[in-house]
């Protein structure tokens, strides 16, 4: 197994018996997240709901199955990419999560997203978004991706909202669809093509030897 998965694995060990803030009570099982570890792509959703506190996976549910046709949308595979939410345990009858229990999980998503480093991370509802955009309203920036250091942010409504109101669904679907230009974007922010006057023999012995990423599977050079 590789350093990251192992890492990855103790990791979700940890979260699983965590009993940082009061949702360790009510919880039937923490749900830490699932997916490729060396995806590019990281989604970050709000808390477990009933069928994610039963089996201990995020986005199982009607809105996990609604994630997977958007994920589809976006000319992706669920097995490609990383889920994960802001709490990984669930709040009581699916109540907001509270600033203590957000700010108690925070060191574990801090942790995941430093792990996979990934390039594009796709906010699910408005827990996630206000890690990165506070004072936005997720009606005004929905679909609009943003570079804050050096990761693309892509706000998104939450599924769960989309699925029941015909206009949220249309524009969620819509958003999903802009992810594969997203995706060249951000290959083209790290793998620049050569100009194209540039002659490539010329260019190559010019070039600096490539940089060594501080972890080789977490490379933001390839995706995938
Ligand atoms: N909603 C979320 O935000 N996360 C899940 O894992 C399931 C539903």
């Amino acid at each position: 197994m590789s350093k990251l998965l192992d890492e990855m694995n103790a990791l979700a060990a940890e979260i699983s018996v965590c009993r940082e803030c009061m949702l360790h009570l009510t919880r039937d099982k923490a749900v830490p997240g699932e997916g490729n570890v060396r995806t590019k792509i990281l989604f970050i959703g709000e808390g477990p709901g009933a069928n994610e506190n039963a089996t201990g996976r995020p986005f199982v549910g009607q809105a996990g199955n609604f994630l997977n046709q958007l994920i589809g949308i976006a000319q992706l595979k669920r097995q490609e990419v990383f889920i994960t939410n802001v709490v990984k345990c669930r709040p009581p009858s699916n109540r907001d999560p509270l600033p203590e229990e957000l700010s108690a999980c925070a060191k574990y998503l801090n942790r995941q997203i430093e792990l996979i480093n990934p390039l594009i991370i796709v906010t699910l509802g408005r827990f996630s978004m206000a890690r990165y955009f506070p004072l936005q309203r997720i009606s005004a920036i929905h679909g609009q991706g943003q570079w804050i250091n050096d990761r693309l942010i892509i706000p998104m409504f939450h599924p769960a909202a989309a699925l029941h109101q015909p206009s949220l669904r249309s524009a969620i679907e819509h958003d999903f669809a802009l992810i594969p230009g997203y995706l060249e974007q951000a290959k083209e922010r790290f793998e620049p093509k050569p100009a194209p006057e540039e002659k490539p023999a010329a260019a190559e012995a010019a070039a600096p030897a490539p940089q060594e990423p501080e972890s080789g599977e977490a490379s933001q050079l390839s995706l995938f």
